[in-house]
């Protein structure tokens, strides 16, 4: 059990986010493991894989632990499970999947179908295949790191620090530390660290698939479209926050 350090607490986090505003990703992850050991890792099986990279190899360093958990949501393509798979051998890691309620999927499918949200916005299905299993993955977590980066949407993501508060998961007494090593890196700072490192990657993005989501809200994009552009495509870019980073959604409304 870690204590929460001041330089965490709600009146520091902001010059924490500062100080540390263009420190190196391993160097994010390595604070983060000092003052939390045990740092737990929401990993989506895409090329935010890096985060894992990154992680193992400063955990090792410090003699730290860290956590990793997937939100299978039931949609996600075979390719990113076996990728999943091959990511907990390499790093010979566990990676905890949560997977949502039963009854509350049989109950939408019952009553929507297979694919409401392509009528009646990501959000509910998203709420229900994604948000409950990630405040069960985050119930009593005092940190965890996710791979957001500011480059994955300029509409929602363009100003999030590299570490954040987020009281609407964690724990009920003191708001969830909430790390984006990755938030100032370019996805093609995270693929050169892919390629320099022989980091296990998704078969899918050799087919055009840039962000990877669940399958029938994803899909490739062409050259010189945005990444996100392949992500819930029929709404607009300001709606595709799908309830994890909701957080997000307010900062970019401020
Ligand atoms: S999403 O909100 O649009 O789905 P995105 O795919 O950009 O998120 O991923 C951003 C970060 O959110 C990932 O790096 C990861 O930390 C977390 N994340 C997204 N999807 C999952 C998932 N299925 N399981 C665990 N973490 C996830
Ligand atoms: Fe449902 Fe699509 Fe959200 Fe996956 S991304 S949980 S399939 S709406």
């Amino acid at each position: 059990m870690t204590t929460l350090s001041s330089a965490f607490d709600a009146t520091q986090i902001d010059a924490t986010a500062a100080r540390l505003a263009s420190a190196h990703p391993s160097d994010i992850i390595a604070e983060a493991l000092t003052h939390f050991d045990g740092l737990t890792i929401s990993f989506s099986g895409a090329e935010d894989v890096v985060l894992i990279d990154l992680a193992a190899r400063e955990a090792e360093k410090l003699g730290k632990q860290f956590r990793v958990f997937t939100l299978d949501t039931g949609r996600l393509h075979p390719e990113t499970l076996e990728f999943i798979q091959r990511v907990s051998n390499h790093y010979d890691v566990p990676i905890e999947a949560y997977h949502p309620q039963a009854k509350a999927v049989e109950d939408l499918v019952r009553e929507k179908g297979l694919f409401s949200f392509r009528t009646d916005g990501h959000q509910e299905c998203c709420g229900i295949r994604k948000v409950e299993p990630l405040g069960r993955a985050l119930d009593g977590v005092e940190a965890y790191a996710t791979g957001q980066r500011k480059d994955q949407s300029p509409g929602t993501r363009a100003d999030i620090p590299v570490v954040q508060l987020d009281p609407g998961f964690g724990r009920a007494d003191d708001p969830l530390v909430k790390f984006n090593p990755l938030a100032n890196w370019s996805s093609a700072q995270v693929w050169q660290q892919i390629m320099a490192y022989g980091v296990p990657y998704n078969p899918l993005h050799d087919q055009g698939f840039k962000s990877i989501g669940c399958a029938p809200c994803t899909r490739a994009t062409h050259p010189g479209e945005h990444e996100r552009a392949g992500r819930w495509w029929w709404e607009e870019a300001t709606q595709k926050e799908c309830g994890l980073h909701s957080i997000n959604l307010e900062r970019s409304e401020r």
